[in-house]
């Protein structure tokens, strides 16, 4: 089974971290979505009510990312890692996603946070995988929690 790890990660690289460690460890493709706009410290600023991070939620429009996949095609699996932000997948995740073809994936996500739980992250992602096999989504701390999950 060949396994694809797509990511976003903003603030400290938490979820940059544990995606990498769960690459490693289940010997898969990394993928790191970028916004065509990186944020800036000050854009994740979330007590700014006028804050990048602020103004695109109430927005809720898609969030332009810069890169492609060129073989998605080639993966059967495929693991989704984001922080939690305000309470589910960032907007610039949903949008990466909207842009391919789900159907016959495996899809889990894992998520980092600051000490929210999962919530309704996987309601609200799925409209953005149609076609996919969602399996579930699971807050994490580790590479290792991700693997440990996937093998139960
Ligand atoms: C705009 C924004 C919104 C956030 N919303 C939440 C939230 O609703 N609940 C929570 O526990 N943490 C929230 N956080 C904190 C992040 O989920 C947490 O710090 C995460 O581990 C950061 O991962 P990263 O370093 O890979 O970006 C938010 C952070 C940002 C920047």
């Amino acid at each position: 089974m060949k396994t694809l790890i797509i990511y976003f990660s903003a603030e400290r690289g938490t979820t940059r971290r544990v995606a990498k460690d769960a690459a490693q460890a289940l010997e898969a493709d990394l993928y790191e979505i970028t916004p065509e706009k990186p944020y800036t410290s000050a854009d994740l600023n979330w007590k700014n009510p006028l804050a990048r991070c602020n103004r695109e939620f109430f927005a809720k429009k898609d969030i332009p990312t810069v890169g492609r996949i060129e073989n998605f095609a080639d993966y059967d699996r495929v693991l989704i890692g984001f922080p939690i932000w305000y309470g589910c997948a960032p907007l610039v995740v949903s949008s990466f996603c909207k842009g391919f073809d789900w159907t016959g994936k495996t899809v889990a996500a894992f998520a980092t946070s600051g000490g929210s739980g999962i919530g309704k992250t996987v309601e609200k992602l799925r409209p953005a995988l149609p076609g996919a096999d969602l399996r579930g989504a699971k807050l994490v701390r580790s590479g290792e929690e991700v693997t440990r999950w996937l093998s139960m």
